[in-house]
């Protein structure tokens, strides 16, 4: 099998960080319990049938919450380093033939604010990009608090990942960092190893949002008061053989989007040269630590979920 590692985008830096996610959940309730009570994300505001929850970190939000029939993902917001990158990518996706702009970089003074727009990616997943967002006052993480600091990264399921990865490495300028065999493909923008992933699905839908802890001690921390709480890891704790990560999946109940708990992932020089390398699905790929349950079909499924609803349709805030 042959797979294609080119390292498009050069290096330039457009993209900081995954600013925040918004997910559309049919009990907004239920929802915001499991976020900001157990989750132990901050309650930023609310209004008529949003949510705002934040972390140990300056932006704004980290999670938006909106109540809406079925589980959707709503915004995949992705923070750029200045109002020319904005620019750029708006131009970069006006002028793809899979790409379709719904706003145009406009500053914007809602939550979050910044200069932004959103478009349509080659599956109909709504992206915002956004450069110059509202700072918000938070307290920062201490040591031995299992409160996330921020989000680590994205795992994306798509049914054409080598349409997706060459969508993504077309617009951002991504990096391949590694790949699972000719299944999952690790992208990066900055020295983390990934901020987003594709992995191929039946369909295409979010895979898991994950969240950073402030070291190991803090991460098995949350964990366990994830436990204490009642709820079951779906899977982990481990230690990810791609990426060098540690992972606790757990799954909110009622709209059964799956969140990670996360730390220590592999940073990538960007002086020295990398070569990504293709790994097997094996369980030393999975968890190198060797000491979480064997990735099931309970696991697979519950990360494939179900077609995402929102597709093709931008949510109306
Ligand atoms: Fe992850």
């Amino acid at each position: 099998m042959k797979i294609a590692v080119d390292q498009a985008g050069g290096g330039v830096l457009m993209i900081t960080h995954v600013r925040s996610v918004a997910l559309g959940v049919p009990d907004i309730g239920a929802a915001r319990e499991f976020y900001e009570k157990h989750w132990q994300l901050d309650l930023v505001g609310t209004d008529a049938d949003q949510v705002f929850l934040g972390a140990g970190c300056q932006d704004n939000h980290v999670l938006r919450l909106r109540a809406t029939a079925e589980p959707r993902m709503d915004l995949l917001c992705l923070a750029a380093a200045t109002d020319a990158d904005v620019d750029e990518i708006a131009e970069r996706v006006a002028a793809h033939p899979l790409g379709r702009v719904v706003n145009e970089p406009a500053t914007c003074t809602d939550a979050g604010g910044g200069y932004r727009f959103r478009f349509l990616d080659c599956e109909g997943r709504t992206v915002e990009v956004a450069s110059r967002v509202a700072v918000r006052a938070f307290r920062s993480v201490e040591p031995g608090e299992s409160r996330p600091t921020g989000i680590s990264h994205v795992v994306l399921n798509t049914a054409d990942l080598p349409g997706a990865l060459a969508f993504y490495q077309s617009i951002f300028g991504f990096k391949v960092s590694d790949w699972v065999e000719d299944i999952m493909v690790f992208l990066r923008s900055g020295t983390a190893h990934h901020m987003l992933a594709f992995t191929r699905a039946p369909h295409t839908s979010l895979n898991h949002v994950a969240f950073e802890l402030r070291g190991i001690d803090e991460f098995m921390r949350a964990t366990g008061d994830m436990v204490t709480k009642g709820y079951s890891p779906l899977w982990g704790p481990g230690r990810h053989g791609v990426g060098a990560n540690t992972f606790t999946y757990f799954q909110e109940p009622t709209s059964r989007f799956v969140a990670e708990y996360t730390t220590g992932m592999l940073q990538i020089d960007p002086e020295h040269e990398w070569t990504p390398r293709v790994y097997p699905a094996n369980a030393q790929t999975s968890d190198s630590w060797g000491v979480a349950s064997p990735r099931d079909d309970v696991v697979s499924a519950s990360l494939r979920g179900c077609p995402d609803t929102g597709l093709w349709q931008p949510p109306p805030v």
